[in-house]
């Protein structure tokens, strides 16, 4: 199967003209939604109520909705590469006040995924360039648990490893952000998850590291 194609459309790959396509497959695209679920659009027109806020990794072959079986409108969507959350990051911070605050949205899911370019360059030598300043972050994640991960067998066994620590640690960042105590200060039930999928069978593992207070976001500290 080509990873590149969707369930209905053919390969991209070769073909010349690739945009074209793409407006195409969308035309295609809107008259199957219209037919399935009619009414659709028109809701989608005048108001989105989400349900989640997705944190995950720009990887194409990480796509939120198809891999959750989600439709439009469902989900509120931040992508950067390897699902970090910097609180200097405004374009994170923002969409995450405004799923939290103005939204509504009570799960907040940052997902990563194995064999996850991002965290694959943090355990190599230094480069150059912004996505080294970028994925320097994990290269302190790795620090932190060097211990754990020097125990490990193998680099492959690492590299699994720290991709699910990053994970946490991203989840614990954003469980220290004022937008989630807040929420949690006024008695919101947010829940932050954290997950990880896997490139080589579409599944997505909870790490059952979810907070849902600032007590257990304090908790994590103490296990770093
Ligand atoms: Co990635």
């Amino acid at each position: 199967m080509n990873n590149r194609s969707e369930p209905k459309g053919g390969t991209l790959r070769g073909q010349p003209d690739l945009h074209h396509q793409l407006l195409h497959r969308n035309r295609e695209w809107s008259r199957r939604m219209k037919k399935e679920n009619p009414g659709l659009f028109t809701e989608l027109a005048k108001h989105q109520h989400p349900f989640f806020l997705w944190i995950g990794c720009s990887d194409s072959r990480v796509p939120p909705n198809q891999i959750t079986g989600t439709m439009p409108g469902d989900m509120f969507i931040h992508r950067n590469i390897a699902n970090l959350v910097v609180h200097t990051d405004q374009n994170l911070m923002s969409v995450l006040d405004y799923g939290v605050n103005v939204l509504g949205i009570d799960h907040v899911i940052v997902c990563g995924h194995y064999n996850c370019g991002g965290v694959k360059a943090a355990m190599g030598p230094e480069f150059d360039g912004p996505a080294a300043d970028w994925v320097r972050r994990i290269r302190d994640v790795a620090r932190w648990h060097h211990r754990e991960l020097q125990a490990l067998p193998d680099e492959q066994a690492r590299f699994d490893r720290l991709v699910e620590i990053n994970v946490s640690e991203q989840v614990y960042d954003l469980s220290r952000t004022s937008i989630i105590r807040d929420a949690w200060e006024a008695g919101r039930p947010v829940h932050v998850h954290g997950w990880v999928y896997s490139l080589t069978n579409g599944l997505i593992t909870d790490l059952e590291v979810t907070r849902t207070r600032y007590e257990e976001a304090v908790g994590m500290l103490t296990t770093r």
